[in-house]
């Protein structure tokens, strides 16, 4: 009988990633994956360190386990419990110390050596705790492993890490310095998924566009990667996430200009309106600076939809401050964006900050820059009506006939599915819009349809 693993992910794209690289490397175990905790042999927290609620939120979870196992092992059967990710790599010993139950702890660079981790925990019965950091040795392992690919649009993790150390961030400590795989490796990756019918690749890494891989003759650019990825054949979308403006090239603002195939949506956060926070986050960029960027992407390409990210309540950040967060706002007119209140994390600058904000104030900040960025997005989507956008089909949708597939822009789609299937790409006229999603139409003409 195989044995089945539950795999919960946390967080950001990258861990979505390595969760799903971590079933590739189970499965010459025996392990099935599983939805179910009742019918896990093996569970793994792949965890988010990132703000304070993101990890408390594995503690708690991981007192629900524990609970779990200890009801089982009355009855003899086993469950083993791993701690992944940012926490496990944050806070290593610390896990078993505070909760017993938990058997592994690793971190984002480790998990390739999971068997290994496996075997020590059975010979010796102890906890093992693995939290070392060699990206290459992780990427030269993983790319033995043949890939369990689910879906037709798929990550790719090209690069990890930062080096920017950005006041307020724990990403440079989890994460640790800027990593870029070769050329080479992506393009084989890429490859093998497109053999399997994936159809778009989402390029990851915590500064993606700080990439700088070794190509044939040299360290390779972002912009001429994506070149040599869309000649990939089967590869037919390619996005890359998540950007920083301080690398933000010329050759990938061009590319947009230049490559159909690279989607018309760019998330560049910038995290705050207000030069003199930006500069107290060690930003290393303006928002003169931001704001010239978008408009060279928005020249670049006409429909090109801007996302960001943003934190209110940075410490000493004062009410003026904070308009200034709102004007930018309105200045750039975001299609989606991600806003949160600041959290201060252990170990970096800006949590030793004698000046942190008042929890009341960070609420009131938070829902007024929600409730303008909900407004954009609405505008947004509203405007998407009567436009006729290329969807990827990635999934059946709740009723028969049913397809849910993504726009250019990010946005669920349903259709009546007539004779298209998962994997293909239609011309889809967007007829209206809901809560969360759009409907569209499609005509079931020849020139409509990519399959
Ligand atoms: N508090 C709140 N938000 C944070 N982010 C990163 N660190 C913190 C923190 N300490 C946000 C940033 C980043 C996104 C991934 O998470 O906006 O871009
Ligand atoms: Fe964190 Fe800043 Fe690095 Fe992004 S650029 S991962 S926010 S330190």
């Amino acid at each position: 009988m195989s044995k089945k693993v539950l795999i919960k992910t946390y967080g950001c794209q990258m861990n979505v990633y390595d969760s799903s690289r971590m079933r590739d490397v189970l499965a010459p175990l025996g392990y099935e994956e599983t939805e179910s905790v009742e019918a896990a042999d093996f569970v793994i927290l792949n965890t988010c360190h990132i703000r304070e609620k993101a990890a408390d939120k594995v503690y708690s979870e991981l007192g629900r386990l524990r609970d779990i196992k200890l009801e089982r092992a009355e009855t003899g059967r086993e469950m083993l419990i791993a701690v992944a990710g940012c926490v496990g790599q944050a806070e290593g010993a610390e896990i078993t110390k505070r909760n017993k139950a938990v058997d592994l702890v690793f971190g984002p660079q480790t998990y390739h050596r999971l068997p290994q981790l496996m075997k020590q925990l059975q010979d010796t019965g102890k906890s093992v705790v693995e939290t070392e950091f060699d990206v290459s040795d992780k990427f030269a392992d993983l790319e033995s492993r043949p890939q369990i690919s689910t879906s037709v649009a798929a990550f790719l993790t090209i690069q990890e890490g930062c080096d920017k150390f950005c006041t307020f961030c724990v990403v440079p400590y989890t994460r640790g310095a800027e990593f870029s795989r070769p050329v080479k490796q992506i393009l084989t990756e890429a490859e093998k998924l497109a053999a399997k019918g994936v159809r778009e690749v989402t390029l990851l890494g915590q500064n993606v566009n700080a990439y700088r891989g070794q190509g044939a003759s040299g360290p390779e650019s972002l912009a001429r990667l994506v070149t040599q990825l869309s000649q990939v054949k089967g590869i037919e979308r390619i996005r890359y996430v998540t950007s920083h403006p301080r690398d933000m090239t010329d050759d990938l603002i061009e590319a947009h200009a230049q490559n159909d195939k690279l989607m018309p949506y760019l998330h560049l956060p910038i995290q705050s309106g207000n030069d003199r926070i930006l500069k107290a986050m060690n930003r290393g960029h303006t928002t003169a600076h931001y704001v010239q960027i978008i408009e060279r992407m928005r020249k670049a390409r006409a429909d090109m939809a801007i996302s960001g990210d943003f934190i209110v309540g940075f410490p000493g950040e004062t009410d003026a401050e904070f308009e200034d967060t709102l004007r930018l706002v309105k200045q750039v007119n975001y299609a989606s964006a991600y806003s949160f209140k600041y959290s201060p994390r252990p170990g970096t600058p800006a949590a030793e900050r004698a000046d942190q904000i008042d929890e009341d104030v960070k609420n009131e900040r938070l829902a007024r820059l929600q409730s303008l960025i909900l407004e954009q997005t609405l505008a947004f989507n509203a405007s998407c009506v009567g436009k006729s956008f290329d969807v990827l089909l990635e999934k059946a949708g709740r009723q028969a006939g049913q397809l849910i597939g993504r726009s250019p822009y990010l946005q669920s789609v349903h259709l009546e599915a007539g004779n298209l299937k998962i994997g293909d790409i239609a011309k889809v006229e967007i007829k209206s819009i809901g809560p969360n999603s759009l409907s569209g139409h499609y005509s079931p003409v020849e020139s409509n349809i990519r399959s």
